[in-house]
């Protein structure tokens, strides 16, 4: 054990603050070397709870002055230290007044006050307030805000803070000021401040009871014409709440600026969201159809947390997943509602089990609701964030569609203006729909994936049919029993026709509906349905019902069977998936074993069917030729033999490819684009599908193929086709490759975000030479290891998506990446802690490379000086 690294944080150790924060009045005097701020608190005992001394965190604060009651306070009535100001023997009630200087220009954490660009700008949450001023910095302190900015007027025309603008005015020696007052109480994290030279695009929303905001999108000059798609966005979100929550926007001004450097996507900031501009910036020739769904629904992610999150606050960090969960579930309903139909459910799965079910089997594994966190920047995860919003997911399925709305009403009355836990909003549900959710309670402390395993049984002589359900649940750090978790298992049976058999549970007096939802509540449970004619094909687990993996032995005839039938479009996907996943798994190990891959006539010809089946929506036939990504083949695996498993993804592609040539040709030739660039489901899933088809093409190794994407990138119109040409063409070495890449670097390296998508391209190129590529991207004056969306671009990229590459035998790709885990270290811990879980899965790798990933673990834990950030990550992962 690291002994630098600092004590954990405990729920079990939570106790209501002694002190409590009325109002807040702030004064910056904004400069980006030294920025003085003063604050007035307005604190007063918490009644009814234990005393104890005023705690204020503060970090890296100079303290110019500290006075109570307008007197300065002795010397001998604080303490300070590098975390916290504690004061003692105050009066129940009073004023207290600091001024501290901080430096935002040398903030390269981007946490609290600092510089991107020509812009200041603050990002407070987790702990970020204390980096700007003393305060009881944790989300149970809810205040009123009121902000008064002053700023050379030159340099920052541009001055906002959350809520209203009460007062503005000009200043001596070329400053101005305004003051900015947000009614509504809210924690520290919620607080923002931007200053700035911006343009503001505007629009306005009238809400269903009839009032009117104004909505602001900031961005630099240039990129004017770039916001249209994200203030659209806005717009149809705030519809959406009204529609399907009831829930409207409630101040004047809604307000949204975009940051070059940012540490994650955005920020909700009560009236004054900050964006990473990658999730605002938007133009048909500059973003694609996933960058526009991307800024769509993280504009609708910030939005919503007005209500869930902001309104409703989480009591401590512990309940994170209160406010992420819960508004993931809602921004995913969202762009299925709104945009993407039934495809969205797909990718959302799709995207849980390449990246959450990995945190959940490796020694990063932690609850939805973590007990302990050392440094929480680390628990912004994809358990908190997407198993999290699969477990509200649940509880919908569980109380039904209205059931689940009065939960959110009741929770809505009952905790506005509150910070809230985890066990209020499931009492909520539990009330509105009347279920004991008690067990279901555990799905919030129990780490890991759990496994449902299915056996089916057929009695003709009785009509019935026979599933015995059993879970179990891997152990996890920490936690090596579980108990059975409360698990909706939604299923239905179809006949030898494919359509669904109405379903009888036996007891039941009559059919009702044909997916019935099974309460999966034990160890194992058997369910009888009666008067089944014959012998059903169970469709398991629809709509991915619960987060777990369903095992079945289905075989090729019944996968093939239900993705033509299957009434749920999720499990016809699946039934996909499945027999992809098991040609692949198949070719892992004959190519392990020195053989050759096979790529089986039952996969080729129901992928041939789907292809030219005239009544499919393209979308849906481009997710279901798309092969598991290597992340996602070697989550079936319990050990990784990379060199097979990147031989064998690559064979089965290719010789699924050339087995489909002519299929692909005819489907590409006949999605050719039909007029401009439109935003709507149905040309971007031709565009896609237009895309999937070239790049297996390219694959099957025809040259005429790279012909073909050379025309499209020459001729496309828009980023997609445009990007759909470059992927395709990333790993084919060749003239067309090399023309449209340096093409594409010449005509976007003044644009940053644009420009990320050629930094990704070469830096997951499966071509020799990762390593040497890496260094001359990070040379490339395009690129900045101070710029997290530069980093995650080339380094983040290659350590996630390049396995090839990373897991090179020789350990080079694991150098590389400690040693920037390092560099970044020092600047931005919380970018660094992110690239360093990198490394976590050592132990599922074979000798040489497990032991090369923990050498650079070890390496990165024994640095002197290393964040707290890393600190965690590095040691959990080894396992200390
Ligand atoms: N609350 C933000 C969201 O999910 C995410 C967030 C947490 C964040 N910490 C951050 C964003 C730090 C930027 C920087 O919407
Ligand atoms: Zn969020």
């Amino acid at each position: 054990m690291n002994e630098t690294i600092p004590a954990a944080t405990r729920l079990e150790d939570y106790r209501p603050p002694a002190w409590l924060v009325d109002d807040v009045d702030l004064h910056f005097d904004l400069d980006p070397a030294e920025t003085r701020v003063s604050a007035r608190l307005a604190v007063c005992r918490n009644s009814g709870h234990p005393g104890g001394p005023l705690v204020l965190d503060g970090q890296g604060l100079d303290l110019v002055s500290i006075a109570v009651d307008g007197r300065a306070l002795a010397a001998s009535a604080y303490t300070l230290d590098d975390e916290r100001l504690v004061i003692d023997g105050l009066p129940d009630r009073c004023t207290l007044e600091t001024v501290v200087r901080i430096r935002p220009s040398a903030n390269t954490a981007l946490e609290g006050l600092y510089v991107s660009g020509g812009l200041l700008c603050t990002q407070c949450e987790a702990e970020g307030f204390r980096r700007i001023t003393f305060y009881p910095d944790r989300p149970d302190v809810m205040s009123t805000f009121t902000a008064s900015l002053a700023a050379e007027r030159e340099r920052y025309p541009v001055l906002l803070s959350n809520g209203n603008l009460v007062e503005e005015g000009v200043l001596d020696d070329g400053r101005h000021y305004a003051r900015w007052h947000d009614p509504y109480p809210k924690p520290s994290y919620l607080f923002a401040l931007v200053a700035g030279d911006l343009v503001c695009i505007e629009g306005h929303h009238r809400t269903t009871s009839g009032r009117d905001a104004l909505l602001r999108v900031y961005v630099e000059g240039h990129n004017a014409d770039k916001c249209a798609h994200a203030l659209a966005s806005l717009g149809r979100a705030m519809r959406w709440d009204e529609h399907s929550f009831g829930r409207e926007y409630d101040l004047d001004l809604y307000m949204i600026v975009a940051v070059d450097d940012f540490n994650m996507g955005a920020m909700e900031n009560k009236g004054l969201n900050l964006f990473n501009s990658k999730y605002v910036l938007a133009r048909p020739d500059t973003a694609t159809d996933d960058d526009f769904v991307a800024i769509e629904s993280v504009i609708a992610h910030e939005y919503f947390h007005n209500w869930t999150g902001n309104r409703i606050t989480c009591r401590d960090w512990f309940q994170l997943s209160l406010k992420e969960g819960l508004t993931v579930y809602r921004d995913q309903r969202f762009t299925e509602e709104e945009t993407l139909g039934s495809v969205k459910r797909i990718e959302d799965v799709r995207h849980l089990r390449a990246t959450q079910f990995p945190e959940d089997a490796g020694p990063l594994a932690h609850p939805v609701r973590p007990r302990e966190y050392v440094e929480i920047n680390n628990f912004y995860t994809m358990t908190v964030y997407e198993k999290g919003a699969e477990v509200v997911r649940m509880l919908a399925t569980l109380l039904g569609h209205d059931g689940f709305r009065h939960g959110m009403d009741l929770y809505f009355a009952r905790y506005d203006g509150s910070a809230a836990t985890v066990e209020d909003f499931v009492a909520c549900m539990s009330e509105a729909g009347g279920r004991d959710l008690s067990q279901f309670m555990r799905w919030y402390d129990q780490a890991g994936t759990p496994q449902v395993a299915v056996e089916g049984d057929y009695d003709p002589e009785t009509c019935r049919c026979t599933l015995r359900l059993r879970q179990s649940c891997p152990s996890t750090p920490g936690q090596p029993e579980k108990r059975p978790l409360h698990i909706p298992v939604a299923v239905g049976l179809l006949d030898g026709e494919g359509r669904d058999i109405p379903l009888r549970l036996d007891g039941e007096p009559a059919a009702a509906g044909t997916t019935r939802v099974l309460d999966l509540t034990q160890g194992e449970q058997v369910f009888v349905f009666e008067g089944i004619g014959g012998r059903p094909t169970p469709s398991l687990l629809r709509g991915f019902s619960a987060p777990v993996r369903l095992a079945y032995e289905y075989d090729d005839a019944e996968l093939a069977f239900l993705m033509a039938h299957d009434s749920d479009g999720f499990n016809r996907w699946e039934a996909a998936r499945r027999l992809a996943m098991r040609v692949l798994l198949a070719a892992v190990g004959t190519i392990g074993a020195g053989g050759e891959a096979a790529v089986p006539e039952v996969f080729v010809s129901a992928a041939g069917r789907l292809l030219e089946d005239p009544a499919a929506e393209p979308v849906l036939v481009a997710e279901a030729l798309t092969l598991p990504s290597e992340d996602e083949i070697a989550e079936e695996l319990a050990f990784v033999d990379v060199d097979a498993l990147c031989a064998a993804r690559f064979a089965v592609r290719r010789g699924f490819a050339e087995a489909l040539k002519e299929a692909l040709l005819d489907r590409y030739g006949s999605l050719a684009p039909q007029g401009g660039y439109r935003f709507d489901r149905d040309s971007m899933g031709r565009r896609r599908l237009r895309g999937l088809c070239l790049s297996l093409l390219v694959a099957a190794g025809d040259p005429a193929a790279r012909t073909l994407a050379a025309r499209q990138y020459e001729a496309a119109d828009n980023m997609t086709d445009v990007m759909a040409a470059l992927q395709s063409l990333r790993d084919a070495d060749g003239p067309e490759r090399e023309a449209a890449m340096t093409g594409f670097e010449r005509r976007w390296r003044g644009e940053s975000l644009v420009l990320d998508k050629w930094f990704t391209l070469m830096a997951t190129s499966r071509l020799p030479g990762a390593v040497e590529r890496l260094h001359a991207l990070m040379a490339h004056p395009g690129f900045s290891i101070r710029n997290p969306n530069r980093v995650r671009a080339v380094i983040g990229a290659f350590a996630r998506g390049n396995p090839l590459h990373f897991h090179a035998a020789d350990g080079s790709g694991y150098a590389f990446v400690a040693d920037r885990v390092l560099e970044l270290d020092a600047l931005n811990p919380q970018i660094a802690a992110r690239l360093a879980s990198a490394f976590a899965r050592w132990r599922r790798y074979d000798g040489g490379r497990s032991r090369s990933m923990r050498e650079q673990l070890e390496r990165i834990a024994g640095q002197a000086g290393l964040s707290r950030d890393v600190g965690e990550i590095a040691s959990r992962s080894l396992g200390d």
